[in-house]
């Protein structure tokens, strides 16, 4: 039985970026955005569950559409929400104006979190991270720096700097990189790393309503079943999608469906995602939306 603590939600698709790394897709171009009402919604289908602490707001970029992820901020924090927020603060241009961005935020944001890295910026410390920092830390808004490392840092040293995640090899990372990291023999990659694939501690719900338990691998539409519905009626090992990579990994999922996968994988996410566009025509509730497989509307 899923017990949810956190509800992150892609406040858009759409992004000032489109960072090659990313696994939703975000750029520009995509198409996907709540209304009030879809965050309202999602907020009192949240709150039904009892057990969730968290909100996020994350995309996409959230500050795209300032004035709406503001009231979500508000209203999430009404219904007595803890509150996060995930941005690549493009909107930092100083840190006086900085401040003007957060100081709304102040006090119902319990966790901001601003992506510097060698993806996002032309430096892994960007300016525009160090003016939210700063700013952050005028307001009394608690913040920290999410850092993935280039493939490149973490092949020279054969470990991750510290204090930087690796890439997962899932969304435009599957395309545009995994093409550039060392492969292994996709019969290898028997478990999911990542993801607690059985009991979810939070899912991510995105503009058309899917409740995702990893980019692209969907529970259900909250537009369509109650997302107490949803967690209740979850039976990983039933599942088309996570039954199988809880059985044996991407390598099982790929074995079940009877696909033959290439020699070679970057991780265990790339061999999942190359597996699941195959499956989308068969799956095609599951695996979902098109923006999440880089299909553009
Ligand atoms: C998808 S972004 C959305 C929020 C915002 N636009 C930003 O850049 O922070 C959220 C975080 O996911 C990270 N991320 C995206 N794709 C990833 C991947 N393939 N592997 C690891 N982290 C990834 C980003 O670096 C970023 O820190
Ligand atoms: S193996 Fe599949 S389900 Fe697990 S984290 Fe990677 S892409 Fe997601």
């Amino acid at each position: 039985m899923i017990k949810l603590s956190g509800v992150h939600l892609l406040l858009t698709y759409q992004c000032n970026f489109a960072c090659e790394h990313c696994f939703a897709w975000g750029s520009p171009d995509q198409s996907g955005v709540m209304r009030l009402a879809d965050i309202r919604e999602i907020l009192r289908q949240a709150e039904q569950l009892g057990t969730v602490e968290w909100i996020y707001f994350e995309g996409g970029e959230p500050f795209l559409y300032y004035p709406i992820l503001l009231k979500g901020v508000v209203e999430a924090a009404q219904r007595g929400f803890k509150v996060g927020v995930v941005s690549n603060s493009y909107w930092a241009t100083d840190v006086e104006d900085a401040e003007e961005w957060l100081r709304p935020l102040a006090g119902l944001v319990q966790d901001l979190s601003v992506s510097s890295d060698l993806f996002h910026w032309d430096e892994a410390l960007s300016q525009q991270a160090r003016r939210v920092s700063a700013a952050a830390e005028r307001l009394g808004i608690p913040v920290g720096v999410i850092s993935i490392a280039s493939a490149e840092a973490s092949a020279a040293t054969g470990q991750l700097p510290s204090g930087e995640s690796g890439v997962m090899y899932r969304g435009r990372a599957a395309e545009k990189l995994a093409g550039q990291a060392p492969h292994y023999p996709w019969p290898g990659f028997t478990a999911c790393p990542y993801e607690n694939l059985r009991e979810p501690e939070r899912l991510h719900v995105d503009p058309l309503g899917y409740a995702h338990i990893c980019q692209g691998i969907a529970l259900g539409n909250l537009f369509q079943r109650e997302l107490a519905e949803i967690c209740a009626g979850y039976e990983p090992t039933a599942h088309p999608i996570t039954g199988p990579l809880l059985a044996g990994g991407p390598a099982e999922l790929a074995r079940r469906y009877g696909l033959e996968p290439n020699q070679g994988y970057a991780d265990a996410c790339h061999l999942c995602y190359q597996t699941r566009l195959a499956l989308r025509p068969r799956f095609p509730h599951l695996l979902a939306p098109d923006q999440m497989y880089g299909v553009l509307g």
